[in-house]
């Protein structure tokens, strides 16, 4: 093997989203780029470009609005701004998914509410989501974690039931379908990130998509801008809210990227599923993707049986990379996110421990502290493979025969 010092499975480096090997970027984002430049306007205020960006979203999901914000924890803390959850609220959230998740919950003093995942798909288990609703409940915030799209009908059921406001984290799902809807229209906010390693990139941006707007008496809008109601004229701050405007420059890759995204997700798919086609029988278990879903491959993740390699899944992925795999153990680490400092230790306002110190927030430590066994079994054991969508078959064997090698020399 590579890491005894042996040749490497993949000889050449991989395709990757750090540089333009990985990336879909070229003519058609220069030539938008160059617009903006040319048009002196870097700002949505009086440019053109954001505003285009928006439409061809909000018409490539069917929905009536989507609003650019400038990163996806942005977006995601524009639809918990949108809710206005009175302080110590509960929003229920995986402790599987990106602390951009977490952070707009905190930041709005609410309290993520940590549930626990289905082992197979990581996606939050909607039996134990039903178990966690308490009377302070409000929402829930649902990764569609790896691209995977989470159980829809259940999760909506269960929102139904208890009248939650329900927002869908599709950082990892660009064009992702639950039952033939596309992720992101089924919860009543859809929340995106354009971040470097996203399907589709700005650098960093996001973008939040409803057909909902001033439910609790806010325009969504008016959530990433200050609280400013613009199209009424003149200067006005409903209420406390943050700038996350995109600019126009974000906003230009962005049109350019939208009209490519089709491809790239359909290339992540059609290499994932030959690499699980050459995987078949090896003895790896790829994530499951729920039946009349289109899982669109963020990561390519599996995990072994323990009894069927002779090392930890640490040392496995460490022989992994040496072969040349992009890989690593465990999302978002070795850790699930209630165990990382801002969570564990409230490292939030000052030395306040808000929200979890906040009056009416019940024994807050217990919330900081969640029993998710099956989230800690997964970040010990979930092998993550950055996927690309510009891997070509080559690529896909080199990785194939990397991991069987592996496997080879590591067997039980
Ligand atoms: C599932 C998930 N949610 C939220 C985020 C936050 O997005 P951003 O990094 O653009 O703020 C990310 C990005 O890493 C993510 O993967």
């Amino acid at each position: 093997m590579a890491i005894d010092g042996g040749i490497k499975a993949i000889p050449g480096a991989l395709p990757t989203f750090r540089d333009a090997s990985g990336r879909s970027l070229g003519a058609e984002e220069l030539t938008q780029l160059k617009d903006v430049i040319e048009s002196g306007s870097l700002s949505f205020l009086s440019g053109k470009k954001t505003g285009e960006f928006e439409r061809q979203f909000a018409a490539l999901y069917g929905v009536e609005q989507a609003v650019s914000v400038s990163s996806g924890t942005a977006a995601l803390h524009t639809a918990v701004a949108y809710l206005n959850p009175e302080p110590g609220d509960e929003i229920l959230v995986s402790p599987i998914t990106d602390m951009g998740s977490v952070i707009p919950i905190l930041a709005q003093l609410a309290v993520p509410v940590f549930v626990d995942i289905d082992p197979q798909t990581q996606n939050m288990d909607p039996v134990k989501l039903e178990a966690a609703i308490t009377p302070r409940t409000k929402a829930i915030l649902v990764t569609h974690i790896y691209g995977n799209p989470a159980d829809m009908d259940a999760i909506m059921a269960i929102a139904d039931r208890h009248g939650l406001f329900v927002i869908e984290d599709c950082a990892q799902a660009h064009l992702a379908t639950y039952k033939g809807r596309l992720c992101g229209t089924i919860g009543h906010v859809g929340c995106f990130s354009f971040q470097q390693s996203k399907h589709m990139t700005t650098g960093d941006g996001g973008m939040v998509i409803a057909n909902d707007d001033n439910r609790f008496g806010r325009e969504l809008r008016q959530c990433s801008d200050k609280g400013w109601p613009r199209k009424a004229g003149g200067r006005d701050h409903l209420f406390l809210a943050l700038n996350y405007h995109m600019t126009e420059l974000q906003a230009a890759v962005g049109i350019a990227q939208l009209a490519k995204l089709r491809g790239m997700v359909d290339a992540r798919r059609q290499s994932a599923f030959k690499l699980t086609a050459a995987l078949e029988g090896s003895g790896v278990t790829p994530t499951r993707i729920l039946p009349e879903t289109t899982g669109v491959f963020f990561f390519y993740t599996f995990r072994i049986s323990q009894e069927s390699i002779k090392v930890s899944t640490a040392d496995f992925v460490k022989a992994l990379v040496a072969e040349g795999i992009d890989c690593f153990l465990g999302y978002p680490g070795k850790i699930p996110l209630y165990r990382y400092a801002v969570v564990k230790d409230a490292r939030t306002f000052g030395t306040s421990g808000f929200p979890y110190t906040l009056p009416g927030v019940e024994n807050g430590a217990r919330f900081q502290n969640p029993v998710c066994p099956e989230a800690e079994q997964a970040c010990l054991e979930t092998v993550c493979i950055w996927w690309n969508e510009c891997f070509t078959d080559t690529h896909v064997e080199q990785i194939a025969q990397a991991i069987r090698k592996v496997l080879a020399a590591y067997a039980a």
